[in-house]
């Protein structure tokens, strides 16, 4: 495996995908993890990530101190090491080399004249476009260093020791803009470090599945299943390694999807056989939320209600002791600042969905070290349909929010039907891989409409769909006008209840994805 040490570059994550790539494990790890811990990972390789500080000497402070540097341990591992921009920078400075500020900063594409390949460049032309982003620049070599390359504005934008393995990029070959990129990040991870590409999600499977087994033992293991892809493949991958021993509940709120229950049981009846608890609270979700019409109270009572139903299961079996989380590996990673950065496959203490602390429960988090498309990959080897694993996210209480105002099973029947309807056009038209999430909203507003010779006056739906990468930021869809045009009609047809549908046009920020 490699070891990625991270100084706080947003590329980190990209540098650890580009190595999974290669079919390389890798882990991430801030960059100043104790170097036993390094060692015991017995690393082939060490990345050195990018990071916002500055190395460079005379800007007013002493930079040692303030500035993020490995433990000096980690160079004596003896394993090849390869610094990118400021990991390239403290590969230079702490062996002796010079880092300054520049007169001549470089902010995007500059051109590398390679000099020399060492292993790094074999297979890549001798001038390049690279990628660079930086204020400092390392002056003067280490000693034992040769040039591999420069630009017009870095004299040292690639620079190794050879015979120990020691390389230096000033540039980021891990973002897409670097031509042959992959090509030296492949040189040094399979060449250089000589590590073995044998990460395969079957490989993944077979050992997390060994390790979930025996941690487990005999007692019973608790995941929540909603139909999303995480909890989804988290329960299935569960089931092989306990079989029977799982309980896998899925509860049908009345504010799911049409159709979600069948749905749940057709795909995992079979896969998941006995584990699969259905649970119908339909009824305990709709009195619990009468009358109330303030979003957070809305999100509370539902939280609360799911954490009272899963307690009421998980009372009925004395060996229950697990409880499943399908957390992935961004929400996992720490950043370059923090200090401990333990990743382990399993916790102690859980912080899920309203459930009670005396439950003690030991929380399994079987994907904490995979990315979303591994996990998808994972999911598909573990006989999942893509139906379950290109589903767009659902938020856990549902249509609450996405109804304005109370809401009632009259209400929410009318956003399952326009639901359906949304969802039925998009797929037609071949839009929905391109959309994160899409969704009608019921705005409790009514207006007038004509229908036959009559004079109607009836709800408002407001239609939102968006474009994002993780739901952080997004941008409304610019779906094409024929497609509305189709979603409008058939919605004001098909569901009598509806005289109107908007379409929302407001991006994340200001406004968020979700109305409530
Ligand atoms: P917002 O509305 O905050 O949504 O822009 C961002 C993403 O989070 C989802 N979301 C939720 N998911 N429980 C969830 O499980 C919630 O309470 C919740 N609220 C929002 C939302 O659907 C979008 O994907």
């Amino acid at each position: 495996m490699i070891v990625i040490l991270d100084f706080g570059s947003q590329y980190t994550q990209l540098l650890a995908r580009r190595i999974r790539e290669l079919g390389v494990y890798c882990e991430i790890h801030p960059y100043d993890a104790p170097v036993e811990a390094i060692r015991a990972k017995t690393p082939s390789g060490i990345v050195l990530s990018g990071g916002p500080s500055s190395l460079a000497d005379g800007n007013g402070v002493r930079s040692e101190d303030l500035t993020p540097l490995p433990h000096p341990g980690v160079f004596m591992l003896g394993v090849p090491i390869l610094g990118v921009c400021y990991g390239h920078q403290v590969l230079a400075k702490v062996l002796g080399g010079k880092v300054k500020k520049t007169s001549k900063r470089e902010f995007g594409l500059a051109k590398l004249s390679l000099e020399r390949s060492a292993g790094l460049f074999d297979g890549v032309e001798p001038k390049l476009d690279v990628w660079m982003s930086h204020g400092d620049e390392v002056t003067a070599m280490p000693f034992g260093f040769v040039p591999l390359g420069s630009t017009e504005n870095a004299p040292f934008a690639a620079i190794a020791n050879v015979h120990k393995k020691l390389y230096g990029l000033q540039f980021h070959p891990e973002v897409s803009h670097t031509k042959y990129g992959g090509k030296i990040i492949q040189n040094f991870i399979l060449e250089v470090c000589q590590a073995e590409p044998n990460w395969r999600m079957k490989t993944f499977i077979d050992d997390a599945a060994a390790q979930i087994a025996e941690e487990a033992g005999q007692a019973r293991v608790l995941v929540a299943l909603s139909g999303g892809v995480d909890s989804s493949v988290a329960a299935r991958l569960v089931h092989k390694a306990v079989g029977k021993q799982l309980i896998a509940v899925f509860v049908d709120t009345g504010l799911l999807k049409a159709d979600e229950t069948e749905r749940i049981r057709r795909v995992f009846g079979k896969l998941l056989e006995d584990s699969l608890v259905m649970i119908d609270a339909k009824d305990r979700f709709f009195s619990a939320l009468k009358g109330v019409t303030e979003p957070e109270k809305k999100r509370k009572i539902i939280g609360h209600l799911f954490g009272r139903i899963f307690e009421e299961t998980a009372s009925q079996y004395k060996d229950l002791r697990y409880l499943v989380q399908g957390t992935l590996y961004p929400d996992v990673i720490e950043s370059g600042k923090s200090v401990s950065g333990k990743a382990h496959v399993i916790k102690t203490h859980h912080n899920v969905g309203g459930l009670p602390d005396d439950l003690k429960l030991k929380l399994l988090e079987p994907l904490r070290h995979l990315f979303k498309d591994e996990v998808r990959q994972v999911g598909r080897e573990l006989g999942l349909s893509d139906e379950i694993l290109g589903r767009h996210p659902f938020p856990g209480p549902g249509f609450a929010v996405r109804i304005i105002g109370e809401v009632t099973p009259e209400r929410a029947e009318i956003l399952q039907k326009a639901d359906a309807i949304i969802e039925e056009e998009v797929r037609r038209a071949g839009y929905y891989d391109r959309i994160w999430q899409m969704f009608p909203v019921l705005l409790g507003v009514q207006s007038v409409g004509v229908m036959g010779d009559a004079r109607s006056y009836k709800d408002v739906v407001a239609f939102r769909a968006v474009e994002s990468t993780d739901g952080m930021t997004a941008d409304w869809a610019k779906i094409p006008h024929d497609l509305l045009g189709a979603i409008s009609r058939r919605i004001v047809n098909e569901i009598p209840a509806v005289s109107r549908v908007v379409y929302d046009i407001t991006s994340k920020p200001p406004a968020t994805i979700e109305w409530e």
